[in-house]
Formats: structure tokens, C-alpha cells, sequence
């Protein structure tokens, strides 16, 4: 028997003050477009910004439906979207924003499995990893590739 230890890093940051430049400007359009989510089921606003390495910041939020499963989470909406119009451009990173009631929830926001899965393929299709920024009060989490979001991964390379 071989026991092997997977280790991830979290970045933790006080508030979005603390990040770079360029990842405040990403996480400020995830915050703003949870304003235009379509979430009347579960009052929970999501939003997602995604971007590419042509600079080009792609935005998305969630999309419910009185079908729930025919409803789709905000980082599937935008990532789906920027693979759609810039096929070439590989996705640099996202940042994922979460509001209830309009007000930024305490915890950072966690992507559900699909939308990981979803990422994952975004990381293998271009190869190169891809940031993740999520959002809260009490604190700001950054993950410098999918891998520690989502660790032994399914991916075309066990097909
Ligand atoms: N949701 C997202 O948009 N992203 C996530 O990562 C988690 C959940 C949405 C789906 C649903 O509209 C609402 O949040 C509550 O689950």
C-alpha cells in the first residue's frame, strides 16, 4: 500500500485592496454583474468573470429556471460564452463573486463540481492554467490552477 499526499495552496487575502491590479478589475465585474443575475428561486446572485489572454474580460451570472436542473451556474455561463466567441484564446483566469440579498456573502464562494469540471477542461483545451479568485467578506481566496480545486480530475486523458 502507497499513500499519497495531495497538497493545495489557498492565497488568502483581507480585502480585494490587497490584489493586483488586474485581479481587483476582474473581480470587480464578477461583483458587479451578480446584480443581473436571474436568480428569482434562490435569491443566491452569482457572478463570474472570466479573462482571456487577448485581455478581452467575458462576464456571466446565473441563469435559473422553475425547471431547477435546466438552470446554469455563473462560471459555466461565462466560460461557455468565452469559449464560444474566442475560440483561440486561452482563459488566463476567473474570478467568481456571490451576493444574498445584494449583500457580498461572508465566505468565499465555492464553485459547485460541475462548473470545476468545467474548468478543468478550459485548463486542458488551452494548457495553461487558470487563476481562480473568489469572493467574500471575512476573506478573499486566489488558487493558481484548477488542480487545487479539483484534484484527481477526469480529463480527455482517460478517455
Ligand atoms: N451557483 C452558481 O452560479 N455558481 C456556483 O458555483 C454555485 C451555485 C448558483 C446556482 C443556483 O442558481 C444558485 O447559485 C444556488 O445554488
Amino acid at each position: 500500500m502507497k499513500t499519497t499526499e495531495i497538497r493545495i495552496i489557498v492565497y488568502e487575502y483581507q480585502s480585494i485592496d490587497e490584489l493586483s491590479g488586474d485581479d481587483q478589475n476582474l473581480l470587480q465585474n464578477a461583483r458587479r454583474i451578480t446584480a443581473t443575475a436571474y436568480a428569482p428561486y434562490s435569491g443566491f446572485h452569482v457572478g463570474a468573470a472570466v479573462l482571456l489572454e487577448n485581455g478581452t474580460i467575458v462576464t456571466g451570472n446565473n441563469q435559473e429556471n422553475s425547471a431547477y436542473p435546466s438552470g446554469l451556474c455563473a462560471e459555466r455561463v461565462a466560460m461557455f460564452y468565452a469559449n464560444a466567441n474566442y475560440p483561440e484564446a486561452s482563459v488566463k483566469a476567473i474570478a467568481i463573486s456571490a451576493a444574498k440579498n445584494a449583500v457580498l456573502v461572508n465566505e468565499p464562494v465555492k464553485p459547485c463540481g460541475s462548473c470545476r469540471q468545467a474548468l478543468a477542461e478550459a485548463e486542458v483545451r488551452f494548457g495553461t492554467p487558470i487563476r481562480i479568485i473568489l469572493d467574500g467578506q471575512d476573506s478573499i481566496m486566489v488558487l493558481n490552477g484548477v488542480e487545487s480545486l479539483l484534484p484527481l480530475s477526469f480529463s480527455k486523458k482517460d478517455l
